[in-house]
């Protein structure tokens, strides 16, 4: 495997591989089997695989974590090389940002003003916009997103067919430890306890979908409250939203059962905000899952 750190080193690793199908897993770092599961499903339908790592300061807002998010590259470049990745692309800011861009990309208040997006403003400009530069600086074929991080996917895939970006997005399933948590480079930072409470967010939604099966639930707001009721158990959790919307346009809804639906919250323990999801639809109620998409980690537990 190889790191490159400049735009123009990975366009000389890349020249040779233009006639092939070219796979891009782009993250921040600090990887752990969630992002190992996107570069599983990349190699699977690609010929060469780009992970970037980038903390991209855009998408951060001013009382973020953007100075103590966990960073690790030794580790990072193990685990990518482990994977199969090829080119590991490590720029630093100056390189993504030489200057203080003056053009960059906006995000409907339609989609963004929902969700995460309605709790960090500009956040999906800032993640947008670096997601364009890293689709125009690596011309993938296929870019690897994970649904756990389900808005981020919508507005992702909305720019790619508005801006007409030759490339397909491929949403991965969420990867979860054993007790059901969604595997975040964010977790590291949960006490003892708080890691103790924090499966209650899995387990909610796991309740929730287990009512939209035989249509217990009549409409989202009921979905909402009874979310709201199970989180206030848990005397460490503070539900920032609860939202259930129609699924990727992530519009309002009033019928549960004629489309996909995405039901997500997003929570602080202690200063940790940690989200997660379910989509649903009716219409797939029967499907069995398959490996591929139930995905429990098996290891790197300590580094969730
Ligand atoms: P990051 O949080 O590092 O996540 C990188 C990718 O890994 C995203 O597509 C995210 O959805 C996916 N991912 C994270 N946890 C996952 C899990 N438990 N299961 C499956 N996939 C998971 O998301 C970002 O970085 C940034 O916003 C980025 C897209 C890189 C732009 O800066």
């Amino acid at each position: 495997m190889e790191l490159v750190e400049t735009v123009e080193e990975l366009n000389n690793s890349l020249r040779k591989h233009r006639n092939s199908i070219i796979g891009l897993v782009p993250t921040m770092g600090y990887l752990h089997e969630g992002h190992l599961s996107l570069v599983k499903k990349a190699k699977k339908e690609c010929d060469f695989i780009v992970m970037s790592i980038f903390v991209n300061p855009l998408q951060f807002g001013p009382n973020e974590d953007l100075d103590r998010y966990p960073r690790d590259l030794e580790r990072d470049f193990d685990l990518a090389r482990q994977a199969g990745v090829n080119v590991l692309y490590h720029p630093n800011v100056k390189e993504m940002y030489p200057s203080e861009p003056l053009i960059t990309t906006k995000v409907s208040n339609k989609i963004s003003n929902v969700l995460c997006g309605k709790y960090r403003e500009s956040h999906f400009d800032g993640v947008t916009t670096v997601v364009a530069k890293l689709f125009n600086q690596t011309k993938p074929d296929r870019a690897y997103f994970g649904q756990k991080d389900a808005q981020q996917l919508a507005i992702i895939t909305q720019m790619v067919k508005d801006l007409s970006f030759q490339v397909t997005v491929v949403p991965c399933e969420t990867v979860r430890e054993e007790d059901g948590l969604a595997l975040s480079s964010r977790n590291v930072y949960l006490s003892e306890e708080e890691r103790e409470q924090a499966p209650i967010l899995s387990q909610i939604l796991n309740e929730v979908r287990d009512g939209l099966i035989p249509r217990k639930w009549n409409t989202p707001d009921e979905i909402n409250q009874y979310v709201r009721e199970r989180i206030s158990t848990k005397p460490l959790a503070k539900l920032q939203y609860i939202e259930t919307l129609e699924y990727p346009n992530l519009q309002a809804t009033t019928s549960l059962y004629d489309k996909q639906i995405i039901v997500a919250l997003a929570a602080y323990f202690g200063k940790t905000r940690l989200i997660d999801n379910i989509l649903f639809s009716a219409e797939g109620e029967s499907h069995v899952p398959n490996d591929d998409e139930i995905q429990i980690a098996s290891s790197h537990r300590n580094r969730s």
